[in-house]
């Protein structure tokens, strides 16, 4: 869907993602939410406080699963996902903070493992993702699932990508700042979601998004398996449908 901007397709989705949480509270149910990072989900974030804030949506019954979080970071890193998800999203709900769910930056290499298969044990028990928000790097991938990355993937540790390091370098203050690895939910985990929605803005998207919806389905970008999904959308401002 081709919005004229970046907050029309936002306050689209979050009206979407507050239906689904109001309908569970209804039915004393929660939702289940796959959050993402990136400078694309802002605005999204930024309405559903508007409707925190503003229109009494509650996030008292919403639990959240994060795609991923980089390796060799402290929680109170400024640059972890952890504090950008409190920084502009949870620290402004009234969302539990055992409801959050990130992967840990510090896990130690031999703890890795466990703790990929715990993350994915979680996700199954709170129930299954209701609900999986993506942004696409550069190289095509979702959460950090780089080229390469097969499509019966799961939770596991990857290693970063050279242009996915290079984008990350200025907000680290240089390219020697950025970590080399991270956790991500793998292709299989973000695949099981039973609605996806994935935003970009901008023309610097439009080549990436053209590859991802018309190209042939590859693990060389990640996002293409989403052809497959039955149940996907992608929210696109003008610029980053210019090439469809
Ligand atoms: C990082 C994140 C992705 C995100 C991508 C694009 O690689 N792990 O989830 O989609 O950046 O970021 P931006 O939205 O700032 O373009």
């Amino acid at each position: 869907r081709v919005f004229d901007s970046s907050d029309d397709a936002a306050r689209e989705l979050a009206a979407e993602v507050a239906e689904l949480i109001r309908s569970r509270a209804a039915e004393g149910r929660n939702a289940v939410l796959g959050l993402a990072t990136g400078n694309t989900p802002l605005p999204f974030y930024r309405e559903l406080i508007r409707l925190h804030q503003e229109e009494g949506l509650s996030f008292g019954n919403v639990i959240t699963f994060n795609l991923d979080e980089y390796l060799g970071l402290e929680r109170d890193h400024p640059e972890s996902y952890w504090t950008f998800m409190h920084r502009n999203l949870f620290d402004h709900l009234d969302i539990a903070p055992d409801n959050v769910n990130l992967p840990s930056g510090t896990v130690a290499d031999s703890e890795v493992a466990a703790h990929c298969a715990a993350y994915e044990d979680a996700i199954r028990e709170a129930g299954g993702l209701d609900f999986q928000l993506l942004g696409i790097g550069r190289t095509g991938h979702i959460g950090f699932n780089e080229p390469g990355s097969e499509k019966n993937s799961i939770t596991r540790r990857v290693h970063l990508d050279p242009v996915t390091r290079a984008d990350a370098a200025p907000a680290f203050g240089g390219l020697d700042n950025v970590p080399t690895y991270a956790i991500t939910m793998g292709c299989a985990t973000i695949l099981s979601a039973k609605r996806i929605a994935l935003l970009a803005w901008g023309d610097k998207k439009a080549s990436i998004v053209k590859a991802a919806i018309e190209g042939p389905i590859t693990d060389q970008i990640s996002a293409s398996f989403l052809q497959e999904h039955g149940n996907t959308t992608y929210f696109l401002d003008r610029g980053a449908a210019s090439l469809l």
